[in-house]
């Protein structure tokens, strides 16, 4: 029988999410910091991604090429790269007690291709095989209207497969997004990524401060 790996974990967890030119890497060189004056060591990596296997399975997903793809090939991939991230590396090092910081995770599944692609409550289904049922202890959400993010990123590199989808597709992802804050507000905070990048530090580490205590981390 499976433990819950979140119920096992001495680490800590945090992810973040958010659609391009959203600053997700700013802070999350913030958090790094934050996590190693705390005395932590810190892993860091992204989702699609993070281990030889899913950095494989990254490049089939991003090809502009992989034009034709199924909306459910597209999403088994992601979670099958997620099955491999959690277990080759996320939870080993959850387990020696080292802060993991993710960009993206499983919230990215729900929000593009549950509801961006409409696939509905089997992403969900999935991805509970894929993680073994580990979630983030904090998921930061960098919220930013999907037309101005998408000016922000422009002309930072050439646009991937899932970028070039049209407007109305990162609508629905952004509407995906706010669903998920709603429906599990103790984990996900919503943060302005139109604020000062300064600004957004301080609020982010408060947060981390109460994740800490909480934990028994200060
Ligand atoms: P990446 O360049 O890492 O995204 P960003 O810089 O925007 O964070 O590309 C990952 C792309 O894959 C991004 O468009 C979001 C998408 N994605 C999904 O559709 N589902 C997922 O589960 C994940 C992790 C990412």
């Amino acid at each position: 029988m499976s433990m819950d790996p979140s119920e096992t974990k001495k680490g800590l967890f945090v992810t973040l999410e958010g659609g391009d030119g959203a600053g997700k890497t700013t802070q999350i060189n913030n958090i790094e910091r934050f996590f190693e004056k705390k005395g932590l060591v810190v892993v860091r990596t992204r989702e699609p991604g993070g281990t030889e296997i899913s950095e494989k399975l990254r490049d089939i997903l991003l090809d502009r090429e992989n034009g034709s793809m199924e909306a459910v090939t597209e999403m088994l991939i992601y979670a099958a790269a997620r099955a491999q991230i959690v277990r080759e590396l996320i939870m080993p090092a959850l387990n020696e007690g080292k802060a993991v910081i993710c960009d993206r995770f499983v919230d990215s599944s729900i929000a593009y291709q549950e509801y961006g692609r409409g696939l509905g409550s089997i992403v969900a289904e999935v991805n509970e095989i894929a993680t073994g049922g580990l979630r983030p202890d904090i998921t930061f959400w960098m919220d930013i209207d999907p037309e101005k993010g998408k000016t922000r990123a422009s002309g930072a590199r050439e646009p991937d497969r899932l970028e070039l989808e049209a407007m109305d597709f990162h609508y629905r992802v952004y509407e995906g997004y706010k669903k998920i804050c709603e429906n599990d507000a103790g984990r996900v905070r919503r943060i302005d990524a139109s604020l000062p990048v300064d600004e957004i530090r301080d609020i982010i580490y408060s947060y981390l401060e109460e994740l800490c205590e909480s934990k028994g981390r200060n």
